[in-house]
């Protein structure tokens, strides 16, 4: 499904150059549950960014779904990331001014579908992580733990086929984070895949396997 070959991401800055990532080589299959560890600055972020094509590394090759990415033009690039991941983040990034079943609808503007039927999938995603009552609510009238699972089904309405989150029980409280596990390990036992980058061993636990990151590097 997702399979990384000698990644390599420097950032260059005024002063200081960071190697972030070196030599990564990984391999996520179909319907796995991934989670990546490691401390602060260590580049899951960085790692997870790569994956999901909103940042290209320096040296090395991305295959997603058995294309090679790296000679794509940023137009299919863009194309490709909206029509097979959806993301997750620690700070929910949902956009505030628009009512929750809006941001939802958002992914799909992007597609060629007529409105009723937008609506009516965003309906059912909110639907699935248990926010059928909250469609006219804006987002600061939600809860942490709703507003994540806004967040949820916002990613999952084009039902892409990689999930991508990072640190999304990073805000919550123990018991909403729990929720949101549990949320993306139904979606994951319905086949999607799932990469999550978390600092809780519990949640890591109920993974399928724990990638560790120190460094830039890949540790066993
Ligand atoms: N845009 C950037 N410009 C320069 N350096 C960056 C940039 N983004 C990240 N870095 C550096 O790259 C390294 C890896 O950062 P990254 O955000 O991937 O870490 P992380 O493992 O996600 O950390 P955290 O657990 O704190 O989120 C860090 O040293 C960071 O300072
Ligand atoms: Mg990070």
């Amino acid at each position: 499904m997702i399979k990384l070959e000698k990644i390599s991401k420097t950032y260059h800055t005024d002063k200081i150059q960071t190697l972030a990532l070196k030599n990564i080589d990984l391999h996520v299959k179909k319907s796995e549950f991934v989670c990546i560890m490691g401390p602060s600055g260590c580049g899951k972020s960085t790692l997870l960014n790569i994956i999901g094509l909103l940042d290209r590394p320096g040296a090395g090759a991305i295959h997603v779904g058995g294309q090679a990415v790296q000679s794509y033009k940023d137009k299919h690039v863009a194309r490709l990331r909206n029509d097979t991941f959806g993301f997750i983040f620690q700070s929910f990034h949902l956009i505030n001014d628009l009512r929750v079943i809006d941001n939802v609808e958002l992914p799909l503007l992007y597609r060629r579908m007529p409105g009723s039927e937008r609506r009516e999938r965003a309906r059912a995603a909110l639907e699935k992580v248990g926010l059928g009552a909250r469609m006219e609510h804006y987002p600061n009238q939600l809860s942490g733990g709703q507003q994540q699972r806004v967040a949820i089904a916002r990613a999952m309405v084009g039902q892409p086929e990689i999930l991508l989150a990072d640190e999304p029980t990073g805000n919550l409280d123990s018991k909403m984070g729990a929720e949101v596990m549990n949320i993306l390990l139904k979606l994951n036992e319905e086949g999607t895949t799932v990469v999550m980058v978390t600092h809780d061993e519990n949640e890591a636990r109920r993974a399928h396997r724990i990638v560790r990151v120190f460094d830039g590097q890949l540790v066993a």
